[in-house]
């Protein structure tokens, strides 16, 4: 499926009374099978106490469940607040391994201006798997979550305390 329809069901889902954990398990779910070279992708929710917690995912299982701002690829791209795409994750010194198999990593912010809610992480078995095209699709689907973000507030995350 291309990243369009993943948007385009994703709104009419949402249209249809999906709440946002349902956005973001289908956004996952969805974006593993649109391309061969994820191998494990995520979605990583920012708190209020500063630590991304793991939600939807599929692939392995993962060690990181919980990742503190400024740790690992994960944490950096939340304390520098931009996406990163990492090439070859042997050559990152905080890298946290989340299987012995991965090569190449890519977090993509799901954010609306300074407001950080949560990322998309992917991992890939293959060297620099994720081109710009690829990353741009990825960004849109997190485009995309963040609207759901902003229509959607909970409690347990008030949007007010994810500013960075
Ligand atoms: N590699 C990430 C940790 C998450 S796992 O890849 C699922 C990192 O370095 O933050």
């Amino acid at each position: 499926m291309h990243n369009d329809q993943i948007c385009q069901n994703l709104t009419r889902m949402e249209q249809e009374g999906a709440n946002l954990e349902k956005l973001l398990a289908t956004a996952v779910e969805l974006l593993h099978n649109s391309n061969p070279r994820f191998h494990w992708t995520g979605i990583y929710e920012l708190y209020p106490d500063n630590v991304l917690r793991l939600g939807p995912f599929i692939g392995s299982p993962t060690d990181h469940v919980f990742i503190a701002v400024g740790k690992g690829i994960c944490g950096t791209a939340i304390a520098q607040k931009r996406n990163l795409n990492i090439p070859d994750v042997n050559r990152v010194a905080n890298y946290l391994a989340c299987s012995s198999s991965t090569r190449s990593e890519l977090v993509v912010l799901i954010r609306a201006g300074e407001t950080i809610f949560a990322q998309i992480d992917i991992d890939s078995h293959e060297f620099n798997a994720f081109d710009p095209v690829t990353v741009r699709q990825v960004e849109l689907v997190a485009e995309r979550l963040a609207q759901a973000y902003q229509k959607q507030h909970r409690p347990d995350q008030p949007s007010e305390s994810r500013k960075t």
